[in-house]
């Protein structure tokens, strides 16, 4: 039994733009958001408040996230950004934001490269932020990254990725996003991996899925996550995306794929496909090179 409905939970501003080599103008990424927004996302996550010399695509956090709070009030303040420590809560307490989220990894090498952590150490860092962040009425959710393999180490054992999820969950977070950041999972994979959380006690209405198509695999994986029950899929307009700590990851499973497969399936959504397509085609004009979404292509001609 499939879910009747699911939650598209779109990416594309943070995860697609942070890897992207040109530096797309302040006021690109905000229309953007807000075509996002306009095509019937649910949740579209805006930028990351981390330390800008990591990320120079999203240094400009703070300018995007006042202007799109003088534009659209709550709507701007609900938004969810990326704080990896206690200076970017700040920063986004500083405007008033309501939705967080940190992120962990599950394997030494990237907590190392990524965070600058170890897979110990980066929890007291997350700690802190989470609970200022549950004292200050934010909903927190935690992503975990290299869940199905990571570029240095190999395969992930599947109790590594549970260790890794329960403390995040155990510290407050609402959700656990599953990052296959390099797109190596296959669909068994996914099911072994929602067993043993569901084995030790995390119901799958906690977990969303986070796929990178790398190997072409995200929706078999998707169809994969819905038999086993999650709702939560994360996915990228256009499939931009990638991370700039993992030089193997791709861009992200589109949001115009998702959408066309849920439809496809009978599974509510809430989304424009006609208007996320011509967002995508606008923001490729933007970047000087087409999307990768063979959904993007095949509508764009149309
Ligand atoms: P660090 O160098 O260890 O930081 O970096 P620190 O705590 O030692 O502080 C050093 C300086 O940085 C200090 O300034 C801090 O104030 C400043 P100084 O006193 O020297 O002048 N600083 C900051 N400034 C602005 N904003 C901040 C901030 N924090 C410290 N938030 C840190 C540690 C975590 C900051 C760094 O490693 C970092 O920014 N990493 C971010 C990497 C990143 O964004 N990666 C991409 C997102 S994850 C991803 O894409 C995967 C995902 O999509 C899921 C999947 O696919 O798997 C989510
Ligand atoms: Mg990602």
């Amino acid at each position: 039994d499939l879910p009747d409905r699911v939650t598209i939970y779109e990416v594309g501003a943070r995860d697609g733009l942070q890897n992207e080599e040109a530096l797309v103008p302040t006021a690109v990424k905000a229309e953007f958001v807000r075509r996002l927004l306009d095509a019937g996302l649910p949740v579209v996550e805006a930028t990351s408040f981390v330390h800008p010399k990591w990320v120079p695509q999203l240094a400009d956090a703070a300018e995007l996230m006042t202007g799109l709070v003088a534009e659209l009030g709550d709507t701007a303040r609900a938004l969810p950004v990326l704080v990896p420590n206690q200076r970017g809560l700040d920063r986004a307490l500083e405007l008033g934001l309501r939705h967080v989220a940190v992120f962990a990894s599950a394997t030494e090498t990237f907590a190392s490269k990524n965070l600058n952590r170890t897979l110990d150490t980066q929890f007291e860092m997350f700690e802190p932020t989470i609970q200022q962040a549950l004292a200050a009425g934010l909903d927190v959710r935690g992503y975990v990254s290299m869940c199905f393999g990571d570029p240095w180490e190999g395969p992930v054992a599947l109790e590594q990725v549970v260790a890794v999820g329960k403390r995040l969950l155990d510290l407050g977070c609402h959700q656990l996003s599953l990052g296959d950041t390099i797109g190596v999972a296959t669909a068994g994979h996914v099911k072994a991996l929602i067993a043993a959380f569901d084995a030790a006690g995390v119901d799958q209405a906690r977990l969303a899925l986070h796929f990178h198509d790398t190997y072409g695999q995200a929706l078999t994986n998707v169809h994969a996550g819905l038999q086993a029950g999650v709702t939560t899929f994360d996915a990228s307009a256009g499939g931009l995306g990638g991370c700039p700590y993992a030089h193997s990851a791709t861009g992200n499973l589109a949001t115009e794929d998702l959408v066309w497969f849920l439809t496809g399936l009978g599974i509510e959504h809430g989304v424009d496909l006609r208007a996320v397509v011509d967002t995508s085609v606008w923001m490729a004009g933007h970047l000087g090179r087409p999307s990768p979404s063979a959904v993007v292509r095949a509508l764009a001609q149309s």
